[in-house]
């Protein structure tokens, strides 16, 4: 499979069509932005990181009846996934309180949530992504009804399966961006990635932190961070 022009770049990836209609390449670059693109740079090693991590956990979710854009790894950085229609919303789930969820109510990062959270963002960056419910998201149109009790369900079951798996390599999974995609005949899958970019990873025992907040905090040790749990997740 080959790219053949090139469809789109955002601030994390760039996307290129191949030969088949049905099927995209996705390239992961090494930049890395933050405060709503105010903030600029490079993490280096980031996308193959990336690539591989977010591949091999879109892999387990298939397995664990979740249905994905992954085809096929083509090397360190590029990966075929099913074209699809982005829905334009971001879905955020948290399980431990931090970012702007601490920001925005008024309390502590770390406070442990008895049951999951579910948000929704309008994913448009002249407007910075602002939170809205699912009646704003009806009214927008930017889903249907069904395809937000979708969204929500695979949301959840996504949450089981990434939090037992990132607690069994010594990791809390705090809370985690997704972003879904419906394919030719309407269906919804998870798209884009899920990567230390997309997630919040604390060490299990320290609270270490393990992602892109070292980049958005200024912290140091942000390459650190990603090939540890680069480690972590494929044990080299
Ligand atoms: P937040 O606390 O800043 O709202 O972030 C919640 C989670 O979503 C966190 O794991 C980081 C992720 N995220 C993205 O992947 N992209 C974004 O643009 C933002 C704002 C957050
Ligand atoms: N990537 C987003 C931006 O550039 C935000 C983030 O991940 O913090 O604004």
């Amino acid at each position: 499979m080959e790219k053949t022009m090139q469809l789109y770049e955002g601030k994390a990836k760039k996307v290129y069509a191949t030969s088949d209609e049905n099927l995209v390449i996705v390239s992961y670059k090494d930049d890395a932005t933050a405060l709503d693109g105010l903030k600029k740079g490079t993490i280096t090693g980031k996308g193959a990181i990336n690539n591989r991590m977010s591949n091999y956990l879109m892999q387990l979710l298939e397995k664990e009846g979740v249905p994905t854009h992954f085809v096929k790894e083509l090397n360190d950085r590029e990966t075929v996934v099913r074209k699809v229609s982005i829905v334009p919303l971001e879905v955020i789930i948290r399980n431990i309180s931090a970012g702007s969820f601490a920001k925005r109510y008024g309390v502590e990062e770390g406070i442990v949530f008895d049951e999951p959270t579910i948000e929704f963002s309008y994913k448009n960056d002249a407007l910075h992504d602002p939170l809205i419910n699912e009646y704003h998201a009806l009214a927008l149109k930017l889903a249907s009804r069904e395809e937000i009790e979708t969204i929500k369900a695979m949301a959840f079951k996504v949450n089981s399966v990434l939090k037992a798996f990132f607690l069994s390599i010594g990791v809390k999974l705090v809370d985690f961006k997704l972003e879904f995609g419906r394919l030719p005949d309407g269906s919804i899958v998870l798209a884009d990635e899920i990567s230390p970019d997309t997630c919040r990873f604390w060490d299990a025992k320290t609270n270490e932190k393990l992602d892109k907040d070292r980049f958005r905090r200024d912290m140091g040790g942000v390459e650190d961070a990603y090939q540890e749990m680069m480690h972590r997740v494929f044990g080299e």
